[in-house]
């Protein structure tokens, strides 16, 4: 059965690494989201974090160390000068912390099931001190993607990793509270044509990367080094179309909550003659999820509302985004008409330039499968209109 373990004493750290080194599946806190985490060199672990979230066979898994220092040793000798340097760069500048790291990898230490067969292998060393902790005394490399089902919501806290997995043998969950930062890690590709794919975004920016690599020398300070740093945004429609991912993560439905679930742009104007004003009765089963007051106007017409940040506050959304898609679950439960409303990042203008936003974005707009809606709030009264 799935055990919460809420002892963090070393003895406690130590027993829990010792079931993950003979084979167990630990979901363990870092400062993104939390991780499902097991011993990276075991094929048999590895392929039971495969079968427990669903995961496709094709989607590779992110390595956690302690340290750089550790990272080292996965590397694969076909690494470049050139990229073992960018490795040691961003790796002191961001490490630990919020950014995963792709290089060619052949290691008799990592099962190729790790990297999915690519020969490459995202590596990461978490800033929470309970996962640092736990990373020390695990000793092996850890592979972990975050510990929800495939496609779900992921967990910020350990009763979300429970909600996912509630009765799997032999799975335990270290509770270290609420997750930080609450959006997964950057995940950028180190190539060996000396440049960089951003694939996905996250806690370190893409100008922060780039003026590490620049600072170290590692790209010109110019338009040609800017150009060589892409981020690579893709939304793709269904897994069969998985072979042109650069990163399976960038599948159009992901972070998915179990509501039908759409983004809302509102403007406040006379409604055109065409729109449909909606009923009161539908309006009651919306649950609303605002940010920066975007859709208040709604709040005391609809089912229930939540506003993620009054002030507009990136920080606070990475924070509380996957919490609040889980509470919609929660007020929808039993109730298959209700549907989520999310607010549409679009309309932030102010922030389409913050790269926190983007990140959470990203999540927002996969969270609603790109679904998009726009409604009219007629200015005098409360009637919606779509
Ligand atoms: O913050 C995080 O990164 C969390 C915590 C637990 O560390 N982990 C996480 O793992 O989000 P996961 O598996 O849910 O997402 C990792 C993403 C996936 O989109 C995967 O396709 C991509 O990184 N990825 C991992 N290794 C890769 C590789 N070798 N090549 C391309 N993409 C890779
Ligand atoms: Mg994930």
């Amino acid at each position: 059965m799935t055990q919460i373990l809420t002892d963090l004493s070393e003895s406690a750290l130590r027993s829990v690494a010792a079931r993950l080194r003979a084979g167990d599946v630990v979901a363990f806190p870092t400062e993104t989201v939390y991780g499902l985490g097991a011993h990276a060199g075991l094929e048999r672990a590895v392929s039971r974090i495969f079968e427990i979230k669903g995961r496709p066979a094709q989607d590779p898994l992110i390595v956690h160390c302690a340290g750089l220092a550790h990272t080292k040793q996965y590397l694969s000798s076909a690494v470049t000068g050139w990229q073992r340097r960018a490795h040691e760069n961003l790796g002191s500048c961001f490490w630990p912390g919020p950014l995963t790291l792709i290089l060619p990898c052949h290691s008799s230490l990592i099962v190729p099931s790790v990297s999915a067969g690519t020969g490459w292998v995202g590596l990461r060393c978490p800033a929470h001190p309970v996962a640092q902790r736990f990373l020390e005394l695990c000793d092996v490399p850890v592979a972990a993607p975050s510990a929800n089902l495939f496609g779900h919501v992921s967990p910020t806290l350990a009763q979300h990793v429970h909600d996912d997995f509630p009765s799997v043998d032999n799975l335990w969950i270290v509770d270290g509270g609420a997750c930080g930062f609450g959006i997964e890690s950057t995940v950028v590709r180190l190539n060996g044509d000396e440049t960089v794919d951003v694939l996905r975004r996250g806690g370190v920016g893409r100008e922060q990367i780039l003026g590490s690599l620049c600072d170290a020398g590692l790209l010109p300070r110019n338009e040609l080094g800017a150009a060589r740093v892409r981020v690579v945004e893709r939304y793709v429609k269904s897994q069969t179309d998985m072979s042109q991912l650069a990163s399976p993560g960038q599948l159009l439905v992901h972070y998915a909550p179990n509501v039908f679930t759409t983004l809302v742009s509102a403007t406040v104007s006379e409604p055109v003659d065409s729109a449909a004003a909606l009923e009161h009765e539908r309006l009651k089963k919306i649950i609303v999820i605002d940010f920066n007051r975007q859709l208040e106007r709604l709040a005391s017409l609809v089912g229930a509302y939540r506003d993620l940040s009054e002030v507009g506050d990136p920080k606070v959304l990475a924070h509380d985004l996957f919490s609040a898609l889980r509470w919609a679950e929660d007020v929808a439960l039993g109730r298959p008409d209700w549907q989520v409303w999310l607010f549409n990042p679009r309309m932030a203008s102010g922030l389409l330039e913050d790269e926190i936003f983007l990140a959470v974005a990203d999540r927002i707009y996969r969270a609603a499968s790109g679904r998009n809606q726009n409604i009219t709030i007629r200015p005098d009264s409360d009637r919606v209109f779509v």
